[in-house]
């Protein structure tokens, strides 16, 4: 009964990233973000990394106070970015392992891949962030602790787990690092992108939805995969453009992602939306 009602009404989540408490934080962004969160129904809330700037106790407290909100409204599915990695304490494959999330995991998360499956929506988060180590790092010094990665036990952790969710569940794939290349960046947030992007595709999976590159897109990979990149809630647009969050909308056989842009103190739907049919039997066991 509560399943055919989900269906009926169609499953409505709030995208939202790269909130950046420390110096970038902006408090009308979040605040506008806010208050569409209330303002409507959601089933789910996806807040994909960069809570923190710099990994700072602060910082952190900051961002449990701003996350506890949104979990006022919504059960919420975190990751953590490459800015709320503890990089120092195990540089170069060397060091203090556990010490990358410690705080990551303290003030935000316990778990740094959760799943999360509730009100008609599978949630499966994937830790991107590895700081300078071989799982991401690249010969360019530039993308040392910006870059992200992502293994193939993972990708195959991910698909199994997205392919155990119930079936008429929407599936979401939550990562901070932009899985395609960014439109003003021309940069890709993953090592090895194309390894990523042909696991991506094959996973059972709905939306892929992530943050980093700081401004928003939607895309269709693969033919049938939408990816939601969220825009930054903090100052740092890409080319001074407004901030952005994204609205994923999904009926038994449709799923939308649509940007809504910043206006004069509230987030509107924006231009940039792209729809893609569900594949229910896709990938399922
Ligand atoms: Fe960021
Ligand atoms: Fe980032």
């Amino acid at each position: 009964m509560a399943e055919s009602r989900m269906v009926q009404e169609g499953v409505r989540v709030l995208h939202v990233s790269d909130m950046h408490c420390g110096h970038p934080f902006v408090q009308a962004h979040v605040d506008a973000a806010l208050a569409l969160a209330r303002a409507q129904r959601w089933n789910a809330i996806v807040m994909s990394g960069d809570f923190s700037q710099r990994a700072r106790v602060h910082e952190f407290e900051h961002a449990r106070e701003m996350v506890a909100r949104f979990r006022e409204v919504a059960p919420v599915i975190t990751v953590p970015g490459n800015h709320d990695t503890a990089w120092w304490h195990a540089p170069f494959g060397f060091g203090d392992f556990p010490r990358l999330h410690e705080r990551y995991r303290q003030y935000i998360c316990g778990d740094t891949e959760p799943t999360v499956q509730v009100n008609g929506v599978t949630m499966v988060g994937l830790n991107s962030s590895w700081g300078t180590n071989p799982e991401s790092l690249t010969w360019y010094p530039r993308d040392w602790r910006v870059k992200g990665g992502l293994t193939d036990a993972q990708l195959r952790d991910a698909h199994t787990r997205l392919a155990a969710a119930p079936a008429h569940d929407l599936r979401l794939l939550v990562v901070h690092h932009n899985v395609v290349r960014g439109r003003l960046s021309r940069r890709w947030g993953l090592k090895q992108p194309h390894r990523v992007l042909d696991a991506l595709t094959a996973m059972p999976v709905d939306v892929v939805c992530t943050g980093h590159d700081h401004e928003e897109q939607v895309e269709l990979v693969g033919g049938r995969v939408l990816v939601s990149a969220a825009n930054t809630l903090s100052s740092r647009m890409r080319g001074k453009r407004p901030s952005a969050l994204n609205v994923i909308e999904a009926s038994a056989d449709r799923v939308t992602v649509q940007a809504w842009t910043y206006d004069r103190g509230a987030f509107v739907p924006g231009p940039i939306s792209r729809s893609a049919a569900r594949e229910p039997s896709v990938g399922r066991p």
